[in-house]
């Protein structure tokens, strides 16, 4: 039995999809525990090309079951449609999925004070930081907004902790109706004094109430199927979404995500025990990318350069353009550490092949002392100098090649530099975005 935790060690977007989906074929569960439709994780494979953002991206391998847990936040909508498309495309979901009806459901009021929130903070912030292009940071990031997603991920998780939130169970009776009326009352007042339009009840009541009655096959409480798995000796895989830097705790606060993104959150939001967590993988992409505001120490700012163009990315959920840099070992390296990172799956190697020269940040220094990422808060990393390494790029094209053996020297010295690094044995390294283009160490 294993239980393997497949988390991203950077600002998300590290390639978790891909990951989850080649390494789905052995497990006899696939579960998300955190996050939203905040997550988009691409998955390329023989059924098409999917951007997932509830649905574990393990779904595709036929044998697994796909756990939902109650640490997920729902919009019924977007899952409705997964599920539609899904069972369409000839994935096939029924009888296969599950849903915690201790999940919180994303509500229209979410989403609208997500953006109204952000709006009074400053939309126009991106935190794009440093070097380059003046006090950006300074001026713009000090009471900025975080550049949510919009999907009212921190509303929701706002509601849940202040017990303000609507579960799936809430719908067994009329619980969700006398909630509902409350929490009208309450956002209502809230959204007026922000200048929005007020909801009303009714359209809001029935179209949960028709968003249950689609779903309801599909909820099912998560407990004693997760402990008799366990017990039996069943392989788990638990997909985290976003990434280390965005946890609410060890991320760049207040640019984070409303969840946390470390492999314990897997314990409360899937009810499974941590000392069943033996694997952690440990998604890296080979250089950085960012979406939305904070700081990115190693951010290119240059977006004439052939690198800036290499490394750029639209970004699956929001259709943003996500910011670049180099790849920050001393991330990764907090990343390992933190949640304990057995094995790396190194991703989009295949993205730096043609740079004569690739640049890594090997540490941070303040005042000339060596220092942690976690010895500073989001403001003082702007302050931080960072220690770059540059080393020697490779021409080949190497999108083909199916073994570390094949790879040209300076890559493979690349992966062993990494791995030396932050702590941890790459064990798969990606060199594409389909499922095959991947080597197994
Ligand atoms: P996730 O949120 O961590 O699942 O990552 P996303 O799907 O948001 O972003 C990762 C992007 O990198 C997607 O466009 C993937 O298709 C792509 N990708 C993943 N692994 C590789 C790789 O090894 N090589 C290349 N070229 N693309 C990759
Ligand atoms: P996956 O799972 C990258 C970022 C947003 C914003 C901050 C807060 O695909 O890696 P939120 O909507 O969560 O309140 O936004 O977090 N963010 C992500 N960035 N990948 C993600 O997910 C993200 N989910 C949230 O851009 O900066
Ligand atoms: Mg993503």
């Amino acid at each position: 039995m294993t239980v393997t935790a497949v988390i991203g060690s950077q600002w998300g977007d590290e390639g978790k999809g891909k990951a989850v989906d080649f390494l789905a074929g052995s497990m006899d569960y696939v579960a998300r525990f955190n996050g939203g439709n905040n997550a988009g994780h691409t998955v390329i494979n023989e059924y098409g090309t999917f951007k997932i953002h509830l649905v574990p991206s393990g779904i595709f391998a036929q044998n697994t079951t796909g756990l939902i847990g109650g640490g997920v936040v729902i919009d019924p909508q977007v899952l409705i449609d997964e599920i539609e498309m899904l069972n369409k495309t000839g994935v096939g979901v029924d009888d296969r999925l599950w849903v915690s009806p201790r999940s919180h459901l994303i509500m229209p009021y979410h989403k609208i004070l997500d953006g109204l929130y952000e709006e009074a903070k400053g939309a126009g912030a991106t935190g794009t930081t440093r070097r380059g292009i003046g006090p950006v940071f300074a001026d713009k990031v000090s009471a900025g907004a975080t550049g949510t997603t919009r999907r009212g991920i921190g509303p929701v998780f706002a509601d849940k902790v202040s017990y303000n939130g609507i579960r799936w169970t809430d719908f067994t009776s009329d619980m969700f109706e006398q909630r509902l009326q409350v929490q009208l009352q309450l956002k209502n007042k809230i959204i007026i004094a922000l200048g929005g339009e007020a909801l009303k009840y009714e359209e809001v009541r029935n179209t949960y109430r028709d968003y249950y009655s689609k779903l309801k096959p599909y909820i099912k409480e998560l407990f004693s199927l997760v402990q008799d798995g366990l017990k039996a000796g069943k392989n788990f895989l638990l997909e985290q979404a976003m990434g280390t830097f965005l946890d609410t705790d060890w991320g760049t606060y207040p640019f984070v995500t409303a969840s946390t993104t470390i492999p314990s959150a897997a314990s409360a939001g899937l009810g499974i025990p941590p000392r069943y967590i033996t694997n952690v993988i440990g998604v890296t992409k080979a250089y950085t990318t960012r979406v939305g505001g904070g700081p990115l120490p190693t951010e290119i700012n240059d977006t004439d350069s052939e690198v800036y163009k290499k490394f750029g990315e639209v970004a699956a959920t929001t259709g943003r353009v996500r910011r670049v840099g180099w790849l920050d070992l001393e991330i990764v390296r907090t990343a390992v550490d933190l949640s304990g990172v057995t094995e790396l799956c190194l991703t989009k190697l295949d993205t730096l092949s043609g740079l004569e020269e690739i640049q890594v940040c090997m540490g941070y220094k303040l005042n000339g002392n060596n220092i942690r990422y976690a010895d500073v808060d989001a403001y003082g990393l702007d302050k931080v100098e960072l220690t770059y390494k540059k080393v020697k790029g490779w021409q080949q094209d190497i999108t083909q090649v199916r073994t570390f053996e094949e790879l040209p020297q300076t890559a493979k010295d690349y992966v062993t530099m990494i791995e030396e690094s932050a702590g941890a044995p790459v064990k798969w390294i990606g060199v594409g975005p389909q499922r095959e283009a991947t080597i197994r160490r």
